[in-house]
């Protein structure tokens, strides 16, 4: 019985891919491929007027520090009004880039705060909103282990699908520097991430080392012959 649903499955398959593109169904509508010219990043999209009402209360349901936990149901809806598939340029309108300034107590006294005021006023957003054009959001991380490297941020780049998605951390930042980062992601740039204090190598004092700049000694030999 398994075996003869199995075949007949097999067949309506092969049937669906023989026909022209325009006429196959939903259900074996399996060829849209990336870069295609159905699905494609440059292809624009928008919620409709309706579906943004529902964007609104799908945001409501959630506090005001996680909005970026709505993203399967916006991804959801965005494939509603799709016709029952996700274009990546629907993916991408959810958001492209996700910054997240960590608010944890170093960072916080090396200026996270001023960080994140640099972001959202320059965007045009408030934390945990997604800007007009839909590339970036703007969140808040505790500490991500960084700290000796305060006051960082991380940026989650969805702008190349899944398979070319980065996590990558941004540190010494500064305000200005900060501003410069996102305008060079929006232009499709990847700006160095890493330290971001031309003085410093990765975790290392800025200015180079102050102490143990000589061969350290050797331990101190007791003469047993004196004792
Ligand atoms: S406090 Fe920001 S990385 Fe640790």
């Amino acid at each position: 019985m398994l075996r003869r649903l199995a075949a007949q499955r097999i067949l309506e398959l092969r049937q669906a891919f023989r026909q022209p593109q325009a006429s196959r169904s939903f259900s074996t509508a399996l060829n849209y491929h990336l870069d295609s010219p159905d699905n494609n990043p440059d292809l624009p999209w928008e919620f409709s007027g309706k579906n943004m009402e529902k964007v609104k209360e799908i945001l409501s349901h959630y506090p005001s520090n996680y909005k970026q936990s709505a993203v399967i149901p916006l991804l959801d809806l965005a494939q509603q009004q799709h016709g029952g598939w996700l274009s990546v340029s629907a993916m991408n309108h959810v958001g492209k880039y996700h910054l997240l300034v960590c608010g944890t107590t170093p960072c916080m006294i090396r200026g996270s705060r001023e960080i994140e005021s640099a972001l959202l006023s320059h965007l045009g957003v408030k934390r945990n909103e997604v800007t007009k054009d839909g590339l970036f959001s703007v969140g808040e991380m505790e500490c991500m282990g960084s700290c000796v490297n305060a006051p960082m941020i991380t940026v989650a780049d969805y702008s190349s699908g899944s398979e070319g998605y980065t996590y990558n951390y941004y540190e010494d930042i500064t305000p200005k520097r900060v501003v410069e980062i996102v305008e060079a992601l929006r232009r499709g740039e990847k700006p160095p991430h890493g330290t971001q204090n031309a003085n410093r190598i990765n975790s290392g004092p800025e200015g180079g080392n102050t102490t143990l700049l000589g061969e350290p000694k050797p331990p101190p030999c007791r003469d047993l012959d004196a004792c």
